[in-house]
């Protein structure tokens, strides 16, 4: 049900009570793997979100900075290429902070945040509301991972995704054009979908972004430990692992784990975790692109790259991807 919020006459919410299901049995199962691994989605509670945001300002951590430059100075391109007056629609958008550069030069008719967190997402979009009064923003709470039905409430339009931050890039190769792919659909012949994506480099680079100097990479890794202490009642001493994080050249992504600091038994879920010493759990992957490795990528999925905006050392870039012309 839509619902227009009090405080704001510009701003509406519609909660589709996204079914995120228990994931407790997915987690337990993963941690049960030859490989033991978890999804990195489980990061995010509150201390992950914020450990994430700390990240995010860290001198090695370049990609956040990059592309807010990157957003900043091409607006005006951008927008050209976005179109003006088209719907604009963000996945995953949490704080709607990185819309802001673009709102100004490409005044779309609407903006749709999509969020599964409700509270944040009603926060976000009123406050956003209050400093853009000529924006409508139509905020929905679903879970677009479970298909995008919800949209077709939409009015006519052009529609644009915006998909900052190289989320993608946390997705493995075949989910990441899965989700393009889904995009397409989305967007339709004549939309567009604005995506940031971190590019491959010096490993040098990389592997200082995934290992900061004050730890917070790691404490943010560590903080999954005390998530699954909660969510499992298990009984990980989190003084017992250690992060690691490299970047594997041949697969292009950086890998992150954690490791066992000798051999241990742990209690999750109702069963025993026997760990190795050395053994590791994998927490996550962050691909990296080249522009050829992700023209392939969209291309695999039904778009063509028509545009790429990059910094001046390529660390990062922002790219506009369109139906591909038969
Ligand atoms: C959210 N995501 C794009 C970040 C990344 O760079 O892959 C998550 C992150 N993990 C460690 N540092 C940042």
């Amino acid at each position: 049900m839509t619902q227009a919020l009090d405080q704001s006459a510009n701003v509406s919410f519609r909660d589709e009570h996204p079914d995120l299901g228990d994931g407790r049995m997915a987690i337990l199962a993963g941690l049960q793997l030859p490989q033991k691994q978890i999804n990195p989605m489980w990061f995010y509670d509150e201390q992950g979100s914020e450990l994430f945001d700390e990240i995010t300002r860290l001198p090695e951590y370049y990609p956040t900075r990059t592309e807010v430059a990157i957003l900043r100075r091409n607006r005006e391109t951008i927008s050209e290429c976005c179109g003006e007056g088209c719907l604009l629609l963000e996945p995953g958008a949490g704080s709607s902070e990185k819309v802001r550069l673009l709102l100004d030069t490409l005044r779309p008719a609407r903006y749709v945040p999509i969020d599964i967190s409700a509270q944040f997402l009603k926060a976000s979009a009123l406050k956003l509301g209050q400093a853009y009064p000529w924006l409508r923003i139509d905020a929905v709470c679903a879970d677009f991972n479970a298909g995008w039905d919800f949209l077709t409430a939409l009015p006519s339009g052009k529609r644009v995704v915006f998909y900052p931050g190289s989320t993608l890039g946390n997705l493995e190769p075949d989910a990441a054009r899965q989700f393009l792919a889904s995009l397409r659909t989305v967007v339709g012949d004549d939309g567009g979908v604005l995506v940031g994506v971190d590019t491959h480099k010096e490993p040098s680079v990389l592997n200082a972004a995934y290992n900061d100097s004050k730890g917070v990479t790691a404490a943010f890794n560590l903080n999954l430990l005390s998530r699954l202490n909660t969510l499992l009642d298990a009984d990980f001493d989190t003084r017992r692992f250690a992060h690691r994080a490299f970047y594997n050249e041949k697969q292009m992504r950086i890998e992150m784990h954690l490791v066992s600091l000798g051999a241990q038994d742990v209690r999750c879920g109702g069963v025993t975790l026997a760990f190795a010493d050395g053994e590791t759990i994998h927490t996550e992957n962050s691909y990296k692109y080249t522009a050829t490795t992700f023209r392939d990528l969209a291309v695999s999925a039904g778009l063509e790259v028509r545009k790429s905006w990059y910094d001046e050392d390529e660390l990062f870039g922002v790219h506009y991807l369109q139906p591909q012309a038969f």
